[in-house]
């Protein structure tokens, strides 16, 4: 049999902070209520203004998963490290891991890829475990949203979707019939970049925004810059989302690319042990649900204690499902995310 990958270990790690949606009426017109019934998000986690990175989170989320993969951060051969909110523009969060973790002078690759970015990462970690080229692989998830979000009633809508946290796995080689990584489906389409995004700074000078009806950024000085006052002043620095126009997206791909991973591996929905979307939105989750007609214990959510963590989602609800004794040996999962780009992905695996 050909090699694979398997998940060898994986820990977590969220901030001690709790937010309710009751604390987030302190700062904005908003309530407990519009955000339960919209979202399902009930609670978030903070991260320690200055005590906590992104990278900091992501050091303790690995060394869980180091330990459990019953190894050493000297063991680690390769990272892969997931983050929509790095420390620096640049360089990216792997060097900073790699450097808090004393490991060796191992490659580190930064993924790009938002929401999806998780499955992406556990995608190209795999290509390197199955060709034999590493044998310990590092993946991570990490974002510390709380420091780049509009907390006023302008921002509402973005920013009470949005957690901080950090989850990791260690990929290692298996030549278990019944293990491992069986596929990943890894899809993108442009046309829809600029409906979730953060367009600033950046180095679009107007080019792709001028023709876009997006009513919250109609500023000619939009872009016109690297980084301005202007931008500051008409909070051009927050992320923008047009929601309704992502959930339409989202509940057709994220059914599409789970039935994709299933059929390429000629497997059906009631195959399925557990299904962890990306944590996005619990209303997407159940719509998902239902429409693979999948049983309550078929699926996981925690987005309501953590909201979206982004590319620490998934690693994080697995986490849980795992400790929780919701996953175990030979079980088959399916890890599923969509997100900004439009991106969206999935993996099936056997534990
Ligand atoms: C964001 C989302 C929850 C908004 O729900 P929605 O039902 O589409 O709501 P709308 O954006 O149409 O806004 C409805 C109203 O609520 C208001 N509103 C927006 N955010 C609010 C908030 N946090 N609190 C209270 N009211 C809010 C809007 O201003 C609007 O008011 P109006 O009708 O007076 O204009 C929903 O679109 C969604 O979940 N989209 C997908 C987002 C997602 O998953 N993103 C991550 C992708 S990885």
């Amino acid at each position: 049999m050909s090699l694979r990958s398997k998940i060898a270990g994986i820990g977590m790690y969220v901030p001690k902070n709790v937010f309710t949606n009751n604390d987030l009426t302190k700062y904005m017109d908003t309530s407990d209520e519009w955000i339960t019934e919209r979202t399902g998000i009930k609670e978030r986690r903070f991260a320690d203004r200055s005590g906590e990175t992104t990278t900091t989170m992501a050091v303790e989320a690995s060394k869980i998963a180091i330990e459990r993969a019953g190894i050493t951060a000297q063991d680690i051969d390769f990272i892969v490290f997931a983050t929509l909110s790095p420390d620096y523009y640049f360089p990216g969060c792997g060097v900073l891991l790699q450097r808090a973790m004393g490991m060796k002078d191992v490659g580190a690759l930064d993924v790009r890829n938002q929401c999806s970015g998780f499955v992406y990462a556990l995608s190209t970690a795999d290509q390197f475990v199955r060709s034999g080229m590493y044998k310990n692989v590092l993946v991570v998830g990490s974002e510390k949203h709380s420091f780049g979000l509009d907390f006023s009633t302008r921002g509402r809508n973005v920013s009470v979707i949005f957690g901080d946290g950090a989850g990791a796995v260690v990929l290692q080689p298996t030549e278990e019939e019944d293990q491992g990584i069986l596929s990943t489906h890894l899809h993108s389409n442009g046309n829809g970049a600029e409906i979730l995004a953060m367009y600033n700074p950046g180095t679009h000078a107007n080019h792709w925004i001028k023709d876009q009806k997006l009513a919250d950024f109609d500023d000619a000085e939009i872009g016109e810059m690297f980084f301005s006052h202007a931008m500051i002043d008409n909070a051009q620095v927050f992320p923008f989302m047009d929601g309704p126009s992502v959930f339409k997206v989202a509940v057709e791909k994220f059914p599409a690319v789970i039935v994709e991973s299933l059929e390429a591996n000629n497997l059906k929905t009631t195959d399925l042990n557990l299904l962890v979307p990306h944590q996005a939105n619990l209303r997407i989750a159940q719509f998902v649900q239902k429409k693979l007609q999948l049983r309550d214990d078929q699926v996981f959510n925690n987005i309501q204690k953590y909201g979206n963590t982004t590319a620490a989602s998934i690693p994080i609800a697995l986490c849980e499902a795992w400790e929780q004794g919701r996953v175990n040996r030979g079980d088959l999962v399916c890890l599923a995310a969509f997100g900004s780009g439009f991106t969206w992905a999935s993996a099936l695996l056997r534990w």
